[in-house]
């Protein structure tokens, strides 16, 4: 009995863990110290023809593409952890319009333009 008690202490615990590790990446990730106001250049250069100003997706390109753009509002894109968002920049996502930005971005200019997409989408619309 105490030993079926004690593993499912460990268990219990382990679940707990691992539960803070998955809830805590978003935050912890908030600090990639990318710079909002040069993001904001970048991404109304290079993103928001797709990604739309606000970052709703409805950029001007966006009708023509098959996949959708990105909603950077949905629960989604909340969800990913910053260094998510770095890869899916940096090597870009199979079979979409949405190619690597590496060569063209360096790593600091990824982590402005992350940094910049968490300041528009923690604003109200
Ligand atoms: C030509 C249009 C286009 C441009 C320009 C573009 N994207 Fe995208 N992006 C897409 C599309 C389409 C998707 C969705 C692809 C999918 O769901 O497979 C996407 C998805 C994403 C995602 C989500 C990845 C994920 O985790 O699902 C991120 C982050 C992203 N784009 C960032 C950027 C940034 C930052 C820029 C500017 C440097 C940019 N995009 C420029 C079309 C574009």
């Amino acid at each position: 009995m105490a030993r079926s008690s004690i593993r499912h202490d460990i268990l219990m615990a382990m679940t707990g863990a691992l539960l803070l590790l998955v809830f805590a990446e978003p935050v912890r990730s908030q600090e990639l110290g990318g710079d909002v106001p040069a993001g904001k250049t970048l991404y109304e250069r290079h993103c928001a023809r797709c990604h739309g100003v606000g970052g709703w997706g409805d950029g001007p390109f966006a009708q023509e593409e098959s996949i959708p753009p990105a909603n950077f509002h949905s629960p989604i894109m909340q969800g990913r952890s910053d260094e998510q968002m770095v890869m899916a920049i940096e090597f870009g996502l199979a079979m979409s319009k949405m190619h690597g930005w590496k060569g063209r971005l360096n790593e600091q200019e990824m982590r402005d333009v992350v940094s910049y997409i968490r300041f528009l989408t923690q604003r109200a619309r």
